[in-house]
């Protein structure tokens, strides 16, 4: 069985599904998946200064700079739970940000990460994003039925809500950006532990896809990275 002492990237346009299967391989994997987008707009939804200028950032369908992203890594993966391995939904989306990465992986000795591509038709996109509602409470992902919204979370209860970057000019932004980027990330982990894979069939699907790829490379040795991950930093 896979126990991933390692770093898994998802990587994949926005809608591709990066955030519900990240929170389907966290429960599990036992590991905690890390959403720099989820990270961005609780930072928003502070109303602290920063959280004005990243709102703006967001809402407009671009990219906050690398500079912060990878202080924002950087701090979350030195987090307690991340001893055993994380999970990246959005996070490296520049070759810049993959090169930090790297260093801060490296650095520490910590193995390759795993990073799986989700692949999916922009009619697909489009049609999925303007069908998604996120729980205002507990941030679970769903999406809208045709011809009516659910008002309530399955879960607890709470009002769900459309994200303000689900509009079409951001999200148009949002794809130029990630086709501006996507060939480059492709360029620099293709010849490493690198799958892609096709993310419009169902989530079961794909999950299950996953999981087999996590499988096979379990086979292979992998270095512990309890200790590296936790390690005081020049970070
Ligand atoms: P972020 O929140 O990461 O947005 P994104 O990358 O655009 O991706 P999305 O969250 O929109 O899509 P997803 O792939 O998670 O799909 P989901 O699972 O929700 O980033 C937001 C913003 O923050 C960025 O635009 C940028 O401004 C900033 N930012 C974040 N990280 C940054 C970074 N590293 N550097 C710079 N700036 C950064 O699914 C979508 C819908 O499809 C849902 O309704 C879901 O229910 C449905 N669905 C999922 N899977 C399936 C399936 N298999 N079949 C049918 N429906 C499905
Ligand atoms: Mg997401």
């Amino acid at each position: 069985m896979f126990s991933c002492r390692n770093v898994l990237i998802l990587l994949g346009p926005p809608g591709s599904g990066k955030g519900t299967q990240s929170a389907k391989l966290s429960e599990v994997l036992s590991i905690p998946a890390i959403s720099t987008g989820e990270i961005l707009r609780r930072e928003c939804q502070s109303g602290s200064d920063l959280g004005r200028t990243v709102q703006a950032i967001i809402t407009a369908g671009q990219l906050v700079s690398d500079d912060l992203m990878n202080r924002v890594i950087v701090s979350r993966m030195l987090e307690e739970d991340c001893r055993t391995g994380c999970i990246l939904d959005g996070y490296p989306r520049t070759v810049s940000q993959a090169h930090f990465l790297d260093d801060l992986l490296n650095g520490r000795g910590i193995p390759e990460p795993t990073v799986i591509d989700f692949a999916v038709s922009m009619k697909e996109i489009v049609a999925r994003l303007s069908r998604r509602r996120q729980c205002s409470a507990c941030g679970r992902i769903f999406t809208a039925p045709l011809g009516g919204d659910p008002v309530r979370c399955d879960f607890d209860g709470s009002i769900l809500s459309q994200r303000p970057d689900d509009h079409p000019k951001a999200i148009r932004a949002r794809l130029e950006l990630y086709r501006q980027n996507a060939r480059d990330l492709h360029r620099y982990y293709s010849r490493r532990d690198y799958h892609r894979i096709d993310a419009a069939r169902s989530t079961d699907e794909v999950l299950d896809e996953v999981m087999m790829i996590l499988q096979r490379g379990a086979r292979r040795p992998v270095q512990k990275i309890e200790t590296a991950l936790t390690a005081t930093a020049a970070y």
